[in-house]
């Protein structure tokens, strides 16, 4: 399996992806999770990352690709991989296509999350990450037992710093612009899922399981 999810800031990525890693027994790459980890750690990738992602922009095409060619060459992704970030932008498409093909692999699955505007960011306001292992609440939708600490490590939680109005905005801007031809370059190959993001979490993992059997 050899899955990508595809859609704007707020669509459930990162929630369904988690499922899925652990059904399937594989590895769940958010390539927004490995830039935080980079600004946590204050390395020099996450020092230029920083300022880039609170202010809901794109970090470079060529450090994506570098980080992604890096990951992909793990042990654990030869059997199959989630990615939930990347591609968003036609390059990177292209260059992981020619990743992917270098490995002589099958064509990928693509699932597309569709999620409209106005409810991105009702569900991004009220978001909660784990600062520790990154587990994803909502207040309302997925709240977890115990205000502020996570149900799975204790952890506290807090909204992510790229959460302000102003960034989400931004952020649905450049999911227009450039992630959404990413969705018509998979589309064109018949690799596209398009799956309705609405609704329960756990329908949305339903209709995302049927799209893909
Ligand atoms: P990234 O971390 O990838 O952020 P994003 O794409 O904006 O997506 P989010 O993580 O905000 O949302 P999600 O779709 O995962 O939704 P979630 O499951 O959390 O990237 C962050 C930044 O890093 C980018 O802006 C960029 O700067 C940089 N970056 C990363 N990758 C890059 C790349 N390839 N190239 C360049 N730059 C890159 O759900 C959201 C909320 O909704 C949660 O509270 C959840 O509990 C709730 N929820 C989920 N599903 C449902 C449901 N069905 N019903 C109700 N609530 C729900």
């Amino acid at each position: 399996m050899k899955l990508i999810f595809i859609g704007p800031p707020g669509s459930g990525k990162g929630t369904q992806a988690k499922r899925l890693a652990s059904r399937f027994g594989i590895p769940h790459i958010s390539t927004g999770d490995m830039l935080r980890e980079a600004v946590a750690e204050g390395t020099p990738l996450g020092q230029q990352a920083d300022a880039i992602m609170k202010s809901g922009a794109l970090v470079p095409d060529d450090i994506m690709i570098g980080m992604i060619r890096e990951r992909l060459a793990r042990p654990d992704a030869g059997k199959g991989f989630i990615l939930d970030g990347f591609p968003r932008t036609l390059v990177q498409a292209e260059k992981l296509d020619a990743l992917i093909s270098g490995n002589g692999s099958e064509p990928m699955r693509v699932v597309r999350l569709l999620v409209p505007d106005e409810a991105i960011v009702k569900r991004i306001a009220l978001r909660r990450t784990c600062a520790q292992c990154g587990a994803i609440y909502h207040l309302e939708n997925q709240p977890p037992k115990v205000d502020g600490v996570c149900d799975r490590c204790g952890g506290e939680l807090i909204a992510r710093p790229d959460d302000t109005e102003g960034a989400v905005r931004k952020r649905l801007e450049s999911f227009h612009r450039q992630t959404a031809p990413v969705a018509d370059y998979y589309k064109s190959k018949s690799w596209l899922k398009e799956v309705d993001g609405t609704g329960p979490v756990d329908q949305v993992f339903e209709k995302i399981e049927k799209s893909l059997s």
